[in-house]
């Protein structure tokens, strides 16, 4: 997949995916589906309530929720967008309440489980699933725009990594 990053923020890209993807990646499976683990069992609704001090236990208040809502104008209406990395959803939720049409993966099962109930109880339509950005088929859909909620940075090329894809199952 090749990205476009806009000049906006470094946490966002905004493009169409057009290729597949080639280098070993090193994957953080086990960290990130501990904290999801951890997540459900403090009865928390996101990934930076487990590591900051400030958490607000508001699924509300997610971290790029400023960016999003200065980034809605220039947005096509009714955009076809891709959130990788959703975590739990938030971000992904917000955008399906201002009517665009969301797919929105992570590579952990237990964070779209957690992402699929907090949508349900927020009324919004999401397709959530389970899937690995890098692993995403060439000539796969097309998207209006592709947000990336603060996981771009936790993907690592490493020629010694492991050539096996992460434990995870398509759901
Ligand atoms: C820092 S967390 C952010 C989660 C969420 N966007 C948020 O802001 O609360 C990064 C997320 O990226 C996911 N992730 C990491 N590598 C991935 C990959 N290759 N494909 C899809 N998701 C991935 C992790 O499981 C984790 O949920």
């Amino acid at each position: 997949m090749s990205v476009v990053t806009t000049p906006l923020c470094a946490n966002s890209v905004v493009g169409r995916s057009t290729a597949g993807h080639s280098k070993r990646v090193r994957y953080y499976y086990a960290e990130h589906q501990a904290a999801y683990e951890r997540l459900e069992r403090e009865g928390l609704t996101q990934w930076n309530d487990l590591f900051e001090d400030d958490r607000t236990d508001d699924f509300d208040a997610f971290p790029n929720r400023s960016f999003l809502e200065h980034a809605l104008p220039q947005l096509p209406e009714s955009a076809d967008v891709l959130e990788y990395g959703c975590g739990t959803g938030a971000a992904a939720c917000f955008l399906a309440a201002r009517g665009f049409r969301v797919d929105a993966i992570d590579l952990i099962p237990e964070a779209i489980t957690l992402a699929r109930r907090f949508a349900r109880q927020r009324g919004v339509t999401v397709n959530f699933s389970v899937q690995d950005v890098c692993a995403m088929p060439a000539g796969s859909k097309q998207y209006d725009v592709i947000v990336d909620s603060y996981c771009l940075q936790s993907i690592v090329t490493d020629p010694t990594a492991p050539t096996s894809s992460p434990p995870y199952a398509t759901a």
